[in-house]
């Protein structure tokens, strides 16, 4: 299904598209023919992502803006649509997130963070759902959450915080615009190596390599593979999945849910032990 012309005609915003998670999901929704908007704080990278993107052929608009400022996101997405056609999909992707004990942070903080994160989404949504619902045109919202927006993590409270809310943002909207033809969909990654990521939450190569002993699939997720289920989540393939939040974590949060996950480390001679008393006592 991922051929080129996928998202021939398509005009697609991403926040925080000039690094990390948002430029690999701009590069390759841009390779499969859609014209993408990065928007973000820095002009640096979202000028170096649309160049990129411009090399390779494709289609790139970019613009800055603080997605915590309303008037400059709806600028932003002005912009965009001029240079690109009517923007028909958005991915919230923008995040703020940090390592810290919640006792030892300042309100502030946790404002930073649920104010990119949970305001940040809403803002870029509400902007471009009006001009969809006025318009009387469909439209896409993806929203990239991270596996513990259900669960709740220890550690990065604002984010798991904001993201919850953007999960229920997700499912209420899927529900109350529907009628309008707009799908609201969610992905929640695991962990996906990217520079901003991994400086703020994997403070050493001990940490990475415990993150990677407790993997069911020991490995981290490629950023090819989550910007192929953006793809297919904001193409026509994908038109009955609304409300939906797909977890892509290579089965590291089934493996945290299961009662008898601490086995996965037991040596043969524990498994055959346990076969040859079955044996014998049947
Ligand atoms: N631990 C505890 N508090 C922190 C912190 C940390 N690592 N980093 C920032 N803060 C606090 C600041 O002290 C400040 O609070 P104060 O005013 O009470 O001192 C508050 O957070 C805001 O920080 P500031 O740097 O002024 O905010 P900002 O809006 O410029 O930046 C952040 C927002 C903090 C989320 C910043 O890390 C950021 O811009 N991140 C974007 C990229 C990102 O995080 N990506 C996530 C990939 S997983």
């Amino acid at each position: 299904m991922f051929q080129t012309g996928l998202l021939k005609d398509r005009a697609i915003a991403i926040t925080g598209g000039g690094t990390g998670l948002g430029r690999a999901m701009a590069l390759r929704l841009a390779d499969l023919g859609a014209g993408v908007l990065l928007v973000g704080r820095r002009q640096g990278p979202l000028e170096e992502t649309a160049a990129e993107i411009r090399k390779r052929g494709g289609r790139a608009a970019w613009a800055t803006a603080d997605v915590r400022d309303f008037a400059a996101v709806e600028q932003a997405f002005d912009l965009g649509g001029t240079e690109l056609g009517s923007l028909d999909s958005l991915i919230n992707n923008a995040a703020g997130n940090f390592l810290a004990r919640t006792e030892n942070l300042s309100p502030n903080a946790f404002a930073a963070v649920v104010g990119i994160v949970l305001q940040g989404s809403f803002h870029c949504t509400l902007a471009l759902g009006r001009r969809w619902i006025s318009e009387r045109r469909p439209g896409h919202v993806l929203n990239i959450l991270t596996t513990y927006a259900a669960s709740g993590s220890p550690y990065v409270v604002p984010s798991a915080s904001a993201k919850a809310g953007v999960l229920a943002l997700t499912r209420s909207l899927s529900v109350e615009w529907a009628r309008y033809r707009i799908r609201v969909n969610a992905i929640a990654p695991g962990p996906f190596p990217t520079e901003g990521a991994w400086s703020r939450l994997v403070p050493s190569a001990v940490a990475e390599q415990a993150w990677l002993q407790q993997h069911p699939m020991r490995r981290f997720g490629r950023q090819e593979e989550l910007a192929d289920l953006a793809a297919f989540l904001l193409s026509d393939h994908a038109q009955y999945i609304n409300g939906e939040c797909v977890t892509i974590d290579g089965g590291m949060s089934a493996c945290g849910s299961g009662g008898f996950s601490h086995l996965l480390g037991a040596p043969d001679e524990f498994w055959e032990s346990l076969e040859s008393q079955r044996r014998r006592s049947s």
